[in-house]
């Protein structure tokens, strides 16, 4: 099924280089297929691009689990799991049943050696049968602590692409065997270690199987549409670029709000929190995306390298200044939307005498040239009063203000880049009230992606899995930068050991965070945005 010229034109949304490249046969293989993340983001994200056809001929799903259940069993679970979560409605049933063709059924425990085995024999019979030519995609979609059985199993089974053979050499029978032909790649969702610690631990394993260009660290934030179009943003227009900088940018502000608490979750969470959850990896990478210099091209390589420029030019804050540039909350019982709801400790799940924080606010400082004084806010929570994630660069005020009383009620020049819900851009800027009199206001010029395009953006899982098919890893992770991620978040933490001085701050569910995450931007003589 190859993609044409023709399929495309009609969805702005696939046009561009990328999909010059029509994807090779392969079939992917999801370790923890029975689990939550497989029924809610991966199949609908699959059917959707087959629905599209994007997907090469002969494309096939292997389901590895533990559960006792026959090929038909799981194909009729998926079918209702992407009834209820695709995209696209109603399902479309002839497309289901072309689609359903390719999905097999795996059972096994991760530690068992024979069901690596048997899951080889199955996919060479899928080569044989569907011609997917020994390429496989991996995806991890299982809990952290099954990675180290499954990479270690992938290695001995021989299931692994060997790394390329030197002229004149002999094979090398090392890690991953050379038994397999074709490619071989690794999906790895977040969370990605707990600590620097851990992640390089997990590079380690991962690089003693796989080579890194195999492996591909997913932060589903990097697969949102608006995401990657603020490097259009940047990168594409030639006016905003030159006022992208400590001249002109007063601060920024990325916010990224949840109204949904701990929804039974709280097994991840606890152990988690806002910071890891969050910070390390989603607002991390905006604020890299919002950063970052101009790549030499948009090569994966060249974009993670500017990237990881941004994480590297990060302020590590001394643990002595970690109370001036944080503050850390947890939400008490609250209203949200006219509901009452329970606060943290709470939750089912959740410890009476839990330390683990719902709410983050920051004060980051990127030590380089473009950005030295420019304040870069972050917060990030839990039942805050609603769902949203937004960017917003705030520009310096005019350099003398003519307008006199007048020219003060309006506020700043405000860029918002609106990564969710209602996907857009807007800029605020002055303009004069209508009548006799000198009077200003500010107003928005905006832009909606969904009445500019008038289609539906696919979802982040269905871009970032066919750019693993393509081996184009530019939306995925590095391994430096996942470390240097940890880095900072892990310096942050060491500051919060000292919980007299960075307490743990009560705020009502429903509000925007403690009074301490006002306090800290107020002592910029800054505050966040009403959203
Ligand atoms: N769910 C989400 O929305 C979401 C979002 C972002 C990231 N993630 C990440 O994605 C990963 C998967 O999440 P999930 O929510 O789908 O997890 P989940 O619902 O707990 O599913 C775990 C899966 O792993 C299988 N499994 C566990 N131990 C096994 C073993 N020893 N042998 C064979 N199978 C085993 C389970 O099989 P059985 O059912 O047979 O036990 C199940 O299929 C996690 O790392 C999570 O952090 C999830």
């Amino acid at each position: 099924m190859n993609v044409t010229k023709d399929h495309l034109s009609s969805n702005p949304f696939r046009e561009g280089l990328r999909l010059e490249k029509t994807p090779e046969p392969c079939a992917v293989v999801i370790f923890g297929a029975t689990g939550d993340l497989t029924a809610r983001k991966l199949m609908p994200a699959l059917y959707n691009l087959f629905l599209e056809r994007l997907l090469p001929t002969g494309f096939s799903v292997v389901a590895f689990a533990r559960r006792e259940k026959t090929v038909e069993q799981f194909r009729t679970e998926m079918r209702e799991a992407v009834s209820a979560h695709s995209r696209t409605q109603p399902l479309q049933a002839g497309v289901w049943r072309a689609f359903a063709e390719g999905i097999f059924y795996h059972r096994s425990d991760f530690r068992e050696t024979e069901g690596f085995v048997g899951l080889g024999q199955l996919l060479n019979r899928i080569d044989r049968e569907r011609g997917t030519c020994g390429n496989r995609i991996y995806y991890l979609a299982t809990p952290p602590d099954c990675y180290d059985d499954i990479i270690t199993q992938l290695g001995l089974a021989g299931l692994v692409e060997s790394p390329p053979r030197v002229q004149g050499q002999v094979p090398d029978s090392g890690p991953g065997g050379d038994d397999q032909t074709g490619w071989s790649r690794i999906i790895v969702e977040k969370p990605f270690g707990h600590d620097l610690a851990t992640a390089h631990g997990l590079n380690e394993m991962l690089l003693s199987v796989f080579r890194e260009n195999q492996v591909y660290r997913i932060d589903h934030y990097l697969g949102k549409e608006t995401v990657q179009n603020i490097l259009i943003f940047r990168f594409g227009n030639g006016i905003f670029e030159p006022v992208w900088n400590r001249r002109y940018v007063d601060h920024v502000q990325i916010t990224a709000a949840e109204n949904l608490g701990v929804e039974g979750r709280a097994g991840y969470f606890e152990p988690t929190g806002t910071l890891r959850d969050m910070v390390q990896n989603h607002l991390l990478q905006l604020l890299a995306l919002v950063a970052m210099e101009p790549p030499a091209s948009m090569e994966a390589s060249a974009v993670r390298d500017e990237r990881l420029k941004v994480f590297r030019s990060l302020h590590l804050p001394e643990p002595e200044e970690i109370a001036q540039c944080s503050v850390r909350g947890r939400y008490s019982e609250g209203s949200l939307a006219g509901l009452h709801v329970p606060g943290y400790r709470e939750e089912p799940g959740v410890a009476p005498d839990s330390t683990t924080e719902t709410f983050v606010a920051m004060r980051l400082r990127i030590d380089n040239w473009r950005w030295a004084d420019v304040p870069f806010f972050l917060r990030s929570g839990k039942r805050l009063p609603k769902r949203v994630t937004e960017i917003s660069i705030q520009f310096k005020r005019p350099p003398l203000l003519l307008f006199g009383e007048a020219g003060r009620t309006v506020e700043p020049n405000i860029l918002t880049l609106r990564i969710q819900p209602d996907e857009g851009i807007s800029l605020k800027f002055g303009a004069k009230l209508p009548g006799q009199s000198m009077r200003l206001r500010s107003v928005n010029m905006d832009f909606h992606y969904s009445t500019s395009f008038g289609v539906q953006p696919p979802e982040a899982y269905e871009r970032l899995l066919l750019d693993c098919m393509l081996g184009d890893s530019t939306l995925f992770t590095r391994r430096d930068e996942v470390e240097a991620e940890w880095q900072f978040v892990d310096s942050v933490r060491l500051g919060w050991q000292d919980t007299s001085t960075v307490p743990l701050c009560e705020y009502q569910a429903g509000t925007w965070g403690p009074d301490e995450s006002h306090a800290l931007i107020a002592r910029d003589a800054r505050r966040w945005r009403r959203l």
